[in-house]
């Protein structure tokens, strides 16, 4: 945050914009119409997804005065680890099509070692998941499943995820078939992402044994046995299965309703994580910042319950927190910050949205997390 002052008030004009809107637009100019479309569209007619950004706009926060907030404290703990803010990279898959070199994963890896903000690796990422952690550092990592339906592929991808020294396994719930997308459709976009979404199936044991050859002599077949095992419907049954293949915490994403987020911790699950997946997977839904406070007066401090879906500033980090966010995830806005300038552009939007929040907390008298979260927030 200093860094960033220091330079505006030096007339430094920043390589990249630091808020979303001017992002988004510079990201618009750069990007392929088809890539832009796979980041920046979403289900149906886009209604949820205009929302999930809408209704922060509903929410509102009242200042604290004489209060002491020349220090603040961001950090938090999570899954064992010390994080110096609440901040992390959510899943995206395919970000290989949104840097020139193919390989978006490492990149926003090495935005994570330099700025201590947990990247969460996607299944569906553009490199290998060992690599990508490797790439993280000292940073804590997490890896996002999309359960295959073979049981020996996904306990494959799990046992390499474990031994790669991901700190959580992020199972999403909300994905095992892809939305009615009417950009991509229109756009004829799936064949160029299916080129990209192999990466860490081509190098899997079990995916090679199944298939049965070597990837590289029948590509098609590769692709094939990719989509023919892709989603399975996860059930609550299937809970325990997970938590019996793994000594890692299980974070279940894309749990919205209170009587699920309490159902996740009857089952063993160790985070839930509130998220309608940025609005690309359902539409005719209800803004994901909206669901917070029920899913959160409902897990009652049991766990921790990550939130993403329509943070767009350091503002709508600090009210996420305030409704009862423990850690807050973002997903359009590091991608934005990758395709502009790869690894150094992702660190600078987690940067200027991590400077947002620290400066409203100063200024909203809210010296620590706790007091955010004491203070709440208010529908307006
Ligand atoms: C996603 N998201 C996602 N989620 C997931 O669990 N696995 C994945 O591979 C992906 N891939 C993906 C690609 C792209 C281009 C986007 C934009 C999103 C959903 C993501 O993790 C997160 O839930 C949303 O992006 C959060 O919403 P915002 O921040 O984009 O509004």
């Amino acid at each position: 945050q200093t860094r960033i002052y220091l330079a505006g008030l030096s007339g430094v004009m920043p390589a990249l914009p630091v808020d979303f809107a001017t992002l988004e637009a510079r990201a618009a100019a750069a990007l392929p119409p088809s890539v832009l479309s796979y980041v920046q569209g979403g289900c149906g007619d886009e209604h949820t997804q205009d929302d999930n950004v809408a209704a922060f706009g509903r929410w509102g926060m009242v200042p604290r005065m004489l209060v002491d907030t020349a220090k603040r404290d961001l950090s938090v703990t999570l899954f064992g680890a010390d994080l110096p803010s609440p901040l992390f990279m959510a899943p995206i898959g395919v970000t290989g099509l949104m840097t020139q070199d193919g390989h978006g994963d490492l990149a926003a890896a090495r935005a994570a070692a330099e700025t201590g903000v947990p990247l969460c690796a996607s299944t569906l990422a553009s490199d290998p998941l060992e690599d990508v952690r490797a790439a993280c550092g000292d940073t804590p990592a997490f890896f996002q499943l999309y359960t295959p339906r073979d049981r020996g592929l996904a306990e494959s991808l799990i046992a390499r995820a474990e031994a790669a020294g991901y700190a959580a396994i992020v199972v999403t719930l909300d994905t095992w078939v892809t939305g009615w997308r009417p950009r991509d459709l229109n756009a004829s976009n799936f064949p160029q992402l299916r080129g990209h979404v192999l990466t860490n199936y081509l190098v899997d044991p079990r995916f090679r044994a199944m298939l049965g050859h070597p990837p590289e002599q029948d590509m098609r077949a590769a692709v094939g046995l990719w989509a023919g095992t892709f989603g399975k419907v996860l059930v609550w049954e299937d809970i325990a299965w997970l938590r019996s293949v793994t000594r890692l915490p299980i974070v279940l994403k894309g749990i919205c309703h209170p009587d699920d987020a309490r159902r996740a911790i009857d089952e063993g699950a160790d985070a839930v994580y509130c998220s309608n997946h940025g609005g690309r997977q359902a539409n005719g839904g209800i803004a994901a910042i909206d669901m917070l406070p029920g899913v959160v007066a409902s897990v009652d401090g049991r766990v921790p319950v990550l939130f993403d879906s329509g943070i767009r500033s350091g503002t709508d980090i600090v009210k996420a927190l305030a409704l009862g966010a423990t850690a807050v995830g973002v997903g359009r806005p590091y991608s934005y910050g990758l395709a502009l300038g790869g690894a150094a552009g992702c660190a600078h939007v987690l940067r200027c949205l991590l400077a947002e929040a620290d400066l409203l907390m100063a200024v909203n008298g809210l010296p620590t997390l706790a007091d955010v979260r004491a203070a709440g927030a208010v529908p307006r």
